[in-house]
């Protein structure tokens, strides 16, 4: 039975007038447990197709109707969006889509809706739900429980290809940053090891036209990939672990790869490339770079993702990527913060 608050009571979180308490202790609980259904509602529009609906301020009924769900649950739904800033009410009961709302439509460019599916998806919510054993076994409940996740998606194509959407649509921010801040002048052939659909090397080549890339990646990911990379583009496939990389580019460009893995794999992989790259050649690595302080940081919620997704995969600090560089004979030439939060780290060969 809920007790409700006598007249005059303060309910939870608010002060006696009525007004949330800042100095509530609680505040900061209520708003995590509060995300959840906040994110429970974006996944259910993005379930829905919704976005893919509103070409014009629409009510929840016709919403409703256009997308097959039930007028009332969607109302309350719309209703969170536009306090989210996804959707806004035109004072008159209908909603329309904000830009925010826009990069739910399936069409639009970089479309963030394989970012929600995949979030919502069984597999993350098995590791996300599991995440206490996880921390008190000191495995990955998801990986015990369902296998490597690259190994898990290469066998359900519907899947792998939304991961592979979702990494498309997460590098946005990133890549345009990286093609704009970073000096490809003395680059002329670029290597871009498990690069997802090559959506790094199509930006970086868009920019620096003289650029040849090769893309080096798992076969089911390369047969997605080629779908979408210009023909200028090699694709190699295979397993960076075990097969041989292409040799002797001026560059190789390693995004959001070693935070998968552990300390021991994250060397395996650099030694890989330092044995494949020429001595006056270099290493781009792009990985969120944790602050040492206690402060927020975007790469904190992708370090529990790692926790939660993958045995020892891990956001790290500049000094412990210094530390890796070090074991793989690399070292740490330069390092950017990029403006979406990741950090651009550049590495040469040693001796
Ligand atoms: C987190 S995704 C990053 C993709 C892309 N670099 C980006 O930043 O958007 C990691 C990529 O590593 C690839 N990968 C995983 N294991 C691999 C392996 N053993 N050999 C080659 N690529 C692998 C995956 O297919 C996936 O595309």
């Amino acid at each position: 039975m809920t007790t409700l608050p006598k007249p005059g009571e303060p309910a939870n979180g608010e002060s006696a007038n009525g007004e949330p308490a800042t100095d509530e202790p609680t505040n900061a609980i209520w708003t995590a447990i509060g995300g959840l259904s906040r994110f429970a509602s974006l996944a259910a529009f993005a379930d829905l197709g919704a976005a893919d609906h509103m070409d014009g301020p629409l009510t929840p009924a016709e919403l409703a109707a256009r997308c097959g769900a039930d007028a009332a649950g969607l109302a309350r739904v719309l209703r969170v969006l536009a306090g989210m800033g996804i959707v806004a009410s035109d004072g008159a009961g209908r909603y329309a889509l904000t830009p925010s709302g826009e990069t739910l439509r399936s069409d639009a460019p970089g479309s963030m809706l394989a970012a929600v599916k995949m979030n919502a998806s069984p597999e993350f919510r098995y590791g996300y739900g599991h995440l206490g054993d996880t921390v008190r076994e000191g495995r990955s409940a998801f990986v015990k429980e369902h296998g490597m996740i690259y190994d898990h998606v290469a066998a359900r194509p519907e899947l792998s290809r939304l991961f592979d959407d979702y990494m498309t649509a997460r590098a946005i921010p990133h890549r345009r940053a990286v093609a704009a801040l970073y000096d490809f002048s003395g680059v002329d052939t670029l290597v871009d090891v498990g690069g997802g659909k090559g959506h790094f090397l199509a930006a970086v080549m868009a920019a620096n036209p003289h650029l040849r890339g090769t893309l080096f990646e798992l076969p089911h990911v390369a047969e997605h990939a080629r779908k979408y990379l210009p023909a200028s583009v090699d694709v190699v496939t295979g397993d960076f672990f075990a097969d041989p990389l292409p040799a002797g580019a001026d560059a190789y460009f390693l995004a959001s790869v070693l935070h998968n893995w552990s300390d021991g794999d994250a060397v395996r992989i650099l030694r890989r490339i330092r044995e494949a790259m020429p001595q006056d050649g270099r290493l781009l690595v792009l990985e969120y770079a944790l602050p040492d302080e206690d402060r927020p940081h975007v790469g904190l919620d992708g370090d529990i993702r790692m926790l939660a997704m993958f045995d020892a995969g891990q956001e790290r600090t500049h000094a412990e990527y210094g530390a890796l560089f070090e074991a793989a004979d690399l070292k740490l030439t330069s390092a950017q913060e990029l403006p979406a939060g990741t950090t651009l780290m550049e590495a040469r060969p040693t001796g």
